[in-house]
């Protein structure tokens, strides 16, 4: 059967796609955040998982605000970067898993999430800025992908609780996909920040570095958690955490915290890095 090995999470901000495409890993500015992730590479080195599961938020690139569904699978054999307008490179085609995306698809509608299917599926910054952050680019890593799309932005948002036991459904379906894949989940976004209004630049370090410590052995406190909680505490933006309670209930009860990095700021956010090993 497939196996969850472990999850991985990274935030998003669309400078990071700029700074990487113009090599500034050591630029004073960029070299805390970039030095976060060789130890992660390492780590997926040795473990050469050939699945990831990214839980993203789309931006306005693939859905917009007339039709904006909860929770959005990708069943696409590739998916396609394109231009949001922010002035990235856009970069190349990622390799998709149908087959284990249908199963997946199947596994979560009998549980009673009624997620909207996708054949086809323009990725954003959301998912290509982590997928480049950790596997670099697509010609020299194959990495398969299976983009989830959890809704952050037109409320009513799901609340934390839904999105972990969102995750939970997944995982439940990646254990029962008969194949030998290893699969990696990844929760993308966050932390705390705020791109606009009177409290734009907000960045909240202590509840940041609380929802790292919390999200590896007491998911179930910050299943707690309000939207509106999120929205106070971490930022309009900040919200994205629920990304991250999703990859939290596909990885099983116990994980081991392998790494993180948190930086303060990277553009107007707070960035997170973390690694959990399952079944620890
Ligand atoms: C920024 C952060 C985001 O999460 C995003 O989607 C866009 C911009 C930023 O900090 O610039
Ligand atoms: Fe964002």
């Amino acid at each position: 059967m497939a196996e969850i090995i472990a999850g991985l999470t990274s935030s998003h901000i669309p400078a990071v796609g700029n700074a990487y495409a113009r090599k500034l890993f050591d630029d004073p500015y960029w070299k805390p955040f970039f030095d976060g992730y060789p130890p992660v590479h390492q780590w997926l080195d040795e473990q050469q998982p050939d699945v990831a599961i990214v839980f993203y938020n789309d931006h306005g690139l693939n859905f917009f605000l007339d039709k904006m569904p909860t929770f959005s699978i990708g069943a696409a054999p590739t998916y396609e970067n394109k231009d949001e307008g922010w002035g990235i490179p856009t970069i190349g085609t990622f390799q998709g898993h149908p087959e284990l995306s249908w199963h997946i698809i199947d596994g979560v509608v009998a549980d009673g999430f009624d997620v909207c299917t996708c054949q086809e599926m323009a990725v954003d910054h959301g998912f290509t800025v982590p997928v480049q952050l950790f596997w670099g680019d697509r010609e020299e890593n194959p990495i398969k992908t299976i983009p989830i799309c959890i809704n952050t932005v037109q409320h009513p948002l799901p609340s934390p609780r839904r999105c972990w036991e969102f995750g939970k459904a997944i995982g439940r379906a990646v254990a029962s996909f008969p194949g030998a894949e290893k699969v990696v989940v990844l929760g993308t976004g966050g932390l705390s920040h705020q791109l606009d209004g009177t409290r734009a630049g907000f960045i909240n370090k202590e509840f940041d570095l609380m929802c790292m410590d919390k999200i590896v052995d007491e998911p179930e406190t910050l299943a707690k958690l309000s939207v509106m909680d999120l929205v106070r505490e971490a930022g309009a933006q900040g919200a994205e955490f629920i990304l991250w309670m999703a990859m939290r209930g596909a990885l099983g009860d116990k994980v081991k915290e392998l790494h993180r990095n948190y930086h303060i700021p990277i553009s107007n956010t707070a960035a997170g890095l973390m690694l959990l090993e399952c079944g620890a």
